[in-house]
């Protein structure tokens, strides 16, 4: 069972053993506010509706250490700090669950696992995520860096800009992002998700690939499989 939990919705989807999808992606609103609990309470109500799982994988909003999560800025740091989301839930749902960076998680399902590859995701907030032969550095924290204007890349890529700014003037900053890293990480690829990227009005670099949110939830079918 693959968890996305976002700043702005909670999405699951049971995967096969070959990881290809038996249902349609769930979807609810991430609870205001978003606390431990709260939290808790939705996803216990979306799992009843899931088929049978053997295992579960959570893309978490944040830096998450050994299934324990550090920060959580579009949750609400302050709730989450030091909450072992893991251990949690594999108490409520009796089976093994590994919960990582969301973007971290993303990027397993989408990477060809060659060369250097950054992964982006335009959601609520910015998330990042760099791969070297197939082989996560985790909890690369890119959208808290500084860009421009004193902003960081979150602050000037993020959904609330989106919707201040309208597609194209949010384009042109998401253009200017990639503009910023690619001589700085020098990837071979750089693989684009996260529920925005539909809104991106601008011609994107060759070596920029789109990926859907489905796409990346195959991460938690191969998170397994890079231990
Ligand atoms: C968090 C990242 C996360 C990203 C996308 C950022 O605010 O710090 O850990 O990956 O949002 O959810």
């Amino acid at each position: 069972l693959c968890v996305d939990i976002g700043g702005t919705g909670i999405k699951m989807l049971a995967l096969d053993g070959r990881g290809r999808p038996v249902n349609e992606r769930a979807r609810m609103l991430t609870p205001n506010p978003a606390t431990p609990a709260a939290v808790g309470k939705i996803l216990r109500k979306m799992i009843e509706g899931q088929p049978r799982f053997d295992r579960v994988s959570v893309g978490f909003p944040g830096v998450v250490v050994n299934g324990v999560v550090h920060t959580a800025v579009n949750l609400g740091t302050k709730y989450w700090t030091q909450f072992d989301l893991q251990t949690e839930l594999r108490k409520a749902c009796k089976r093994p669950v590994r919960v990582i960076n969301d973007a971290d998680l993303q990027g397993y399902g989408v990477i060809d696992g060659r060369g250097v590859e950054l992964v982006l995701t335009l959601g609520t907030g910015l998330g990042s995520a760099l791969f070297l032969e197939g082989k996560l550095v985790p909890n690369l924290e890119l959208g808290h860096h500084p860009l421009k204007k004193g902003k960081t890349y979150e602050e000037r890529v993020c959904d609330a800009e989106l919707k201040r700014l309208g597609k194209k003037e949010w384009s042109r900053r998401v253009e200017e992002a990639i503009e910023t890293l690619e001589p700085i990480f020098n990837y071979d690829v750089l693989h684009l998700g996260g529920g925005n990227t539909q809104h991106i009005r601008v011609k994107l670099p060759k070596n920029v690939k789109i990926f859907t949110n489905v796409d990346g939830m195959m991460g938690g079918f191969r998170l397994w499989e890079h231990d």
